[in-house]
């Protein structure tokens, strides 16, 4: 199966992606990865600040192009895939989209001291940017998880329940 974790930064999509990944025997490809890897920077805030997000989107919606097509793979997305709807379309070829969905409130405490995300290092326009994204998220989602309170492997087994139900959890 393939499975493309959508949702806000800190909704959990690295966490529970490899952990999905994991128990089904699966790939698990992280596209933030695959976008650094291409960009020959050294981080994701380094992108940002030299090329700018315009390039970040580019570099993000050709890494999507490349992923079409893959099965037996989890894919994590950056948050701000919603943002462009076709690079979602390139991801989700065939596959099935999950949101994470995860309040603010939650997303602040667990991104509190993070230098790692350009775009939540102002809370105000972090949270504005949430408010957009969060019906899109909703809209493109086949499937939607709650996550506030849950650990990662409730969540992950959730998922395996709602795309795969005749999997037996206890041999995964
Ligand atoms: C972004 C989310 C980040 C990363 C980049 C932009 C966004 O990924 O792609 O900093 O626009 O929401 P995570 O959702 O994994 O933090």
């Amino acid at each position: 199966m393939k499975v493309t974790l959508i949702g806000f930064m800190g909704s959990g999509k690295s966490s529970v992606g490899q952990m999905l990944a994991r128990k089904l025997k699966h790939n698990y490809i992280e596209m933030d990865f695959l976008v650094l890897k291409e960009s020959g920077r050294e981080s994701i805030t380094e992108i940002f600040e030299k090329d700018g997000e315009a390039v970040f989107r580019k570099l993000e919606t050709d890494v999507a192009r490349n992923l079409q097509d893959k099965d037996n793979t989890i894919i994590a997305t950056g948050g701000g895939i919603v943002m462009n709807k076709g690079t979602l379309d390139y991801v989700k070829s065939n596959g099935t989209v999950v949101f994470l969905d995860t309040t603010f409130r939650t997303i602040e405490k667990r991104l509190e001291g993070d230098t790692t995300r350009p775009l939540f290092q102002n809370k105000e326009k972090a949270k504005e940017l949430y408010t957009f994204r969060k019906p899109l998220y909703a809209q493109y989602a086949d499937i939607t998880i709650e996550t506030n309170n849950k650990i990662v492997e409730k969540i992950t087994d959730e998922i395996i329940h709602l795309c795969h139900p005749q999997s037996n959890r206890e041999s995964i």
